[in-house]
């Protein structure tokens, strides 16, 4: 019997084909999980060696690391059982449980209650003696605050909060881990990362792909509830958060629910001052002519769902009054750019002009490569006393690191039970809270256009404060 069981429901889908099985098979061939029992399980009445060619399909399109000698040790690991998401249908698994199992839910998000739901009646959530049972869920939970409370409900019929391990893969990302420990392991920056120093804050997720063959999931969707309220809205609470008492996932959780608590709440009055939504008509991508987004397929025509968002956030406690922190976030734009960038205060007291070269800037960049840039002032070389801007890089990995997927890693820390990096249901429920006001709002008018290929629309630039400006998108962030 393998030490571990992991059965992924939807096992035939995308999600699986695409993301998790490439992760598994990695860490098979990295020697990581070789006593992990891998159980497919969909509706589809295959067989064992049919679910095996279908991965193994998979993985030499989506694996780079693919060789015939490691698939024949890792398709050892496979099983299929087919059936429907019916509690009697999935008694057929049982035989092929540990007493250490995890259900993965690779199913489309109306199925998720449903298959908690059956797993449960099945028997399944309620730990052996000797044993665990834990439960994967994929984003996105909820698609408003009263869904996501009904998801919960339904989830906690047969499942304790415990068991729940939700997926937000920025948090299994190496740059979103980095911030935790740039910012905790290093003297100089706790003393400083705080509203007497700090000025403002722009988190910015630009992507240059379209909607993709995603038409009928983002055209109900749009980028507030596919980026902003899950992916940036974690970066923003890892950065914002107060230092760890304890290095415990409960204290980690409870920092970041503590920063959701102390946003000002944005009313329906005081939306249009804190949020923007674009949409991209046709334009320019490189070489490339690309359409608008309604014009895509899949899309219905005259279509007002959003493809950019950007927000205004503001904290009121001690430690952020007074910093606007912009958040930003859409489809089509210049370039494939992210990055959290914090800019520094003016320094105080009279220099000469000609020394002064600009606020700093402390710069986590995520895309399109991962370090962490200081921006600082030095002296020009030469005989006048004068400044000028100078960048120091560091490169977050170099050769020699092994990276890991997003993927990889939180597989691993599911499987190991370790739920600091996977959401815990109030911070959901607080993200969705937080952004009710705008959801509603948006139910009607129409997004600002922007030209596919550009920095998004012009509108975004009402957010800020008077002095500051969106860092550009076309040139990877420089002002
Ligand atoms: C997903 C969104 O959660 O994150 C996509 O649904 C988006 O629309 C993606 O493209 C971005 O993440 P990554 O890791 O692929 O850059």
């Amino acid at each position: 019997m393998a030490a571990t069981t992991l059965v992924i429901l939807g096992a035939s889908g995308d999600l699986t084909k695409r993301l998790l099985m490439p992760a598994l098979y990695r860490l098979h061939t990295l020697g990581l999980t070789r006593d992990l029992r891998i159980v497919g399980y969909a509706m589809e009445p295959w067989s064992r060696e049919y679910f095996e060619r279908h991965i193994q399909k998979a993985l030499q399109s989506f694996a780079p690391d693919y060789t015939p000698a490691q698939w024949n040790r890792f398709r050892r690991q496979l099983d299929y059982v087919g059936g429907e998401l019916h509690a009697d249908h999935l008694l057929a698994l049982k035989d092929k449980l540990s007493p250490a199992t995890l259900f993965y839910l690779a199913l489309p998000p109306p199925l998720f209650g449903v298959a908690a739901k059956a797993l449960g009646e099945a028997g399944f959530a309620k730990p052996p003696r000797n044993g665990w049972r834990r439960l994967v869920v994929e984003k996105p939970f909820g698609t408003d605050l009263a869904s996501a409370q009904a998801l919960r409900q339904d989830m906690h019929a047969h499942w304790k909060e415990e068991q729940i391990l939700r997926i937000d893969h920025f948090l299994g990302k190496e740059t979103t881990q980095n911030l935790m420990v740039f910012r905790f392991a290093n003297r100089f920056i706790e003393p400083i990362w705080n509203a007497q120093h700090i000025a403002q804050v722009q988190i910015t997720y630009a992507e240059t792909l379209g909607v993709e063959k995603r038409a009928a999931y983002y055209d109900k969707a749009g980028a507030l509830r596919d980026m902003l309220q899950n992916h940036l809205m974690q970066l923003f609470s890892l950065t914002a958060m107060a230092p760890l008492a304890e290095w415990d996932p409960e204290v980690l959780r409870n920092h970041k629910v503590e920063v959701l608590r102390s946003v000002v709440p944005i009313t329906s009055e005081t939306v249009d001052a804190h949020a923007v939504r674009g949409q991209y008509r046709a334009g320019q991508m490189g070489r490339k002519k690309v359409p608008g987004y309604r014009n895509e397929p899949g899309i219905v025509r005259g279509s007002c769902t959003e493809t950019f968002a950007a927000l205004r956030l503001e904290i009121d406690n001690w430690r952020w009054r007074g910093v606007p922190f912009y958040l930003r976030s859409g489809k089509r734009l210049a370039s494939n750019y992210s990055e959290i960038a914090v800019q520094f205060r003016e320094v105080p007291g009279a220099l000469p002009k000609a020394v002064h070269a600009g606020n700093n800037w402390m710069i986590f960049r995520i895309r399109p490569t991962e370090q962490m840039d200081l921006l600082v002032t030095a002296k020009r070389p030469g005989l006048e006393l004068a400044g000028r801007p100078v960048v120091l890089t560091a490169p977050y990995a170099n050769s020699v690191d092994r990276e890991f997927s997003a993927y990889e890693q939180l597989l691993t820390d599911a499987i190991d039970g370790d739920r600091t990096h996977f959401l815990r249901f109030d911070e959901v429920e607080w993200a969705w809270r937080l952004l009710t006001p705008v959801q509603e709002a948006w139910q009607s008018g129409a997004p600002d256009f922007y030209a596919a290929g550009s920095d998004g629309p012009a509108t975004q630039k009402r957010l800020l404060d008077a002095g500051h400006v969106w860092r550009s998108i076309a040139r990877n962030g420089e002002v």
